[in-house]
């Protein structure tokens, strides 16, 4: 009886990592996906590059000026799950990606998958980057290509088990990478769909301002509508037009702050968004005003902290 058990159980083990070996899978893109891809422009890429704000998380910490060019990694993101450090991104063969092809930059972009078929972190937020478009990967490709090498190696993560699986990102991602948009607005409407492309894509907003569950998936109920900060420490303020939110601003402010970086009240963008800001005042006029426009359309959602 006893044996009988244990071989039941053996099986359930052996059809349990098999279906977990099934279920977790790196989701490549097809050969003839990646040969429809378009020949990359680095001049359309570098708007990209800061619509993305890429240097943010892969410059070395506190660049300013040019050295935001030079990727060189090692930003902190302090997380539930553990620290993680954004990796060397420039041109190095060695440390960086000066090596990659573009497929295998549009399976980190847009999978979240690495060239030797292993999952990445959410922390890398690829889960916005999927919405993008793949001539605007190839854009930003060609435009990562025209930037410096530098050598510095990129410094291993600090998580601990579970988290320390990558296979079991496979799990997360069937719940929570989905390349469809996350609101629905009229079509006809260019500069909506516009703003939500950017808002929902490449700017990746929601990685901050829309709250989180255990497990780090964003919660869509509440989209943008804030909550606590990752890093444990404080709280991201609601952007939806809720009272609780961006209510008291017209369109054309929240447009202005992204420029200016200051806010209708005249006080400055402080922490992480004073850099976001800095990369969306190199946007044009009407990128911002096609932001600040999704922000006023999408559903109000009163804000689960103070702002
Ligand atoms: C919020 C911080 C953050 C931002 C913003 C960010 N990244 Fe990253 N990126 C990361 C982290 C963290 C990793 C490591 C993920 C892992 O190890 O699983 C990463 C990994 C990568 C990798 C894989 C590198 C390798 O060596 O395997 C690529 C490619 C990449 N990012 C490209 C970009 C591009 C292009 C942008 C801008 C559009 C960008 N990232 C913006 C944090 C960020
Ligand atoms: C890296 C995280 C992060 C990202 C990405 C981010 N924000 Fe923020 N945002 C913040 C933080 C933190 C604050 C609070 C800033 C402060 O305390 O001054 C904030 C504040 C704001 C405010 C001011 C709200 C208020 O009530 O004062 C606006 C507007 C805003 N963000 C818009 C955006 C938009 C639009 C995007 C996408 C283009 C974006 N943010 C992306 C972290 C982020």
């Amino acid at each position: 009886m006893i044996k009988k058990l244990s071989i039941v159980a053996l099986l359930f083990a052996v059809i349990g990592s098999a279906v977990f070996w099934v279920l977790t899978l790196p989701n490549n893109m097809q050969p003839n996906e990646l040969a429809a891809f378009p020949d990359g422009d680095a001049d359309a890429g570098e708007t990209m590059f800061w619509a993305g704000g890429c240097a943010s998380c892969h410059a070395a910490k506190g660049a300013t000026g040019d050295a935001k060019l030079v990727l060189s990694g090692g930003v902190e993101l302090k997380t539930p799950f553990g620290t993680f450090y954004a990796p060397n991104l420039s041109q190095d063969q060695q440390n960086g990606i000066g090596g990659w092809s573009l497929g295998q930059f549009a399976n980190a972009m847009k999978r979240g998958v690495s060239p030797q078929g292993e999952h990445y972190y959410p922390a890398f937020p690829y889960t916005s980057y999927t919405r993008m478009t793949d001539k605007d990967v190839a854009d930003l490709y060609a435009y990562i290509k025209t930037l410096p090498k530098d050598a510095t190696s990129s410094k291993p993560h600090e998580i601990g088990f579970p988290f320390n699986i990558r296979r079991g990102l496979g799990l997360w991602k069937k719940l929570y990478l989905d390349s469809a948009p996350v609101i629905a607005v009229e079509d006809g409407n260019a500069q909506l769909v516009r703003g939500r492309y950017l808002v929902e894509g490449p700017a990746h907003c929601g990685a901050c301002h829309t709250p989180r569950n255990l497990i780090g998936g964003p919660d869509i109920k509440k989209w943008l509508a804030g909550g606590p900060a990752a890093e444990g420490t404080g709280s991201i303020p609601n952007i939806t037009a809720h009272a609780s939110g961006l209510g008291g601003w017209s369109a054309e402010e929240i447009a202005d702050s992204l420029k200016t970086g200051f806010t209708p009240e005249f006080d400055s963008f402080g922490s992480s968004m004073a850099d976001v800001q800095e990369n969306m005042a190199k946007l044009s006029d009407e990128d911002r005003a096609a932001i600040a426009v999704y922000l006023k359309t999408i559903p109000a959602v009163e804000s689960s902290v103070k702002n």
